[in-house]
């Protein structure tokens, strides 16, 4: 095997941007869509394939979001949530940060607690048996309003031991961070930390509202930093993490292929870069896929991979000194 791509495969890793519900498998799909009857839009595999063809981040949530319809019982997000593990374990990932979409269940009447309840027994399963710690960050859809945010925060209250973070996802243009200020203020005021997405397909200026007005820890995606010099001076100077999803952003068209792709240009820059999957299930590959197919496109160096799995894990919520063994095992691996 070539060397680099051992060396990918070898390095402990953590991801940061990984939606549970877009880890679910096609086949995982079938299986609850006849469990629970309800009716997805494919007959089989192969049409489930040709429907993962995107042309922007809206006609890839259509999709998404019908094919999380099959979760229902605690047992399904318990599942989908162990198979995501199993991959984990495969992609030598030590550490996953993941984020599930309340609302996207909540409104289909599907209890908050048995969402929340079967993504976290997976989890403390799998830190027990696999050896992978996790966190999980809660995500308000951005297409739908104030008044549904604040009621999902509300719901999370009596979770905290299990959630740590809010973060914001969904369709980005239109949908401005500030919408959020007020249930960012007291997401804050409870307790929790803030991510969100911005800077996938939004300008600049939603980065920025996004840093101002949510107060965020990391910027989710943000590939569009670079058109705006004073923006990239402040995430370079602050070493803001930007969680980019390299597969993704070219399955949505954010950029026309791979090595067009922005990421090692903001490495070259000192941004504080990270690479992640996104919605494997939907984008062509996990996180060693992401790593790989981005090395052979952007012709990234050794130090390149050394440099984006040790930002990872500097940029992830674990405590400082679990973020030290992980990256002192990284500096011994060649
Ligand atoms: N939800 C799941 N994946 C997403 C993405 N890439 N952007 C915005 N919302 C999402
Ligand atoms: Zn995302």
């Amino acid at each position: 095997m070539n060397k680099i791509v051992e060396l990918i495969k070898k390095l402990p890793k953590a991801e940061l941007h990984l939606h549970i519900e877009g880890a679910l498998e096609p086949e995982l799909m079938f299986r609850l869509a006849k469990e629970n009857q309800i009716i997805i839009p494919y007959k089989n595999v192969n049409e489930v394939e040709s429907a993962y063809d995107f042309q922007n981040l809206q006609s890839f949530l259509d999709i998404y979001y019908r094919g999380a319809e099959v979760l229902i019982k605690k047992q399904d997000f318990f599942d989908l949530t162990w198979s995501y593990m199993l991959r984990c374990k495969e992609n030598n990932i030590v550490h996953a940060e993941i984020f599930f979409d309340p609302q996207t269940h909540t409104n289909r009447k599907i209890d908050f607690n048995s969402v929340i309840d079967g993504i976290y027994e997976a989890l403390e399963k799998a830190k027990k048996e696999l050896k992978i710690s996790s966190r999980i960050i809660m995500c308000f859809l951005r297409h739908l309003d104030e008044e549904s945010a604040f009621e999902t925060l509300n719901q999370a209250l009596t979770h905290k031991d299990k959630v740590i973070g809010v973060g914001l996802d969904s369709s980005e243009v239109g949908n401005l961070p500030i919408k959020f200020k007020r249930v960012y203020e007291k997401a804050i005021k409870e307790g929790f930390i803030t991510v969100a997405h911005a800077g996938e397909e939004g300008p600049p200026e939603y980065i920025w509202q996004a840093l101002n007005f949510l107060k965020v820890k990391r910027i989710d995606h943000g590939v569009r930093c670079l058109e705006d010099k004073k923006l990239t001076e402040k995430l370079r100077d602050e070493q803001i993490p930007l969680t980019v999803c390299p597969l993704s952003n070219i399955k949505l068209n954010i950029f026309e292929k791979l090595s067009n792709h922005n990421l090692k240009k903001m490495l070259d820059m000192g941004l504080r870069v990270t690479i992640n999957s996104d919605d494997p299930a939907y984008f062509g590959g996990y996180l060693n896929t992401n790593l790989i197919e981005s090395q052979i496109a952007l012709d990234l160096t050794k130090e390149d991979i050394k440099k984006l799995v040790v930002n990872s894990f500097k940029s992830s919520f674990l405590n400082e000194d679990e973020k030290k063994r992980w990256i002192n095992e990284i500096n011994i691996l060649n």
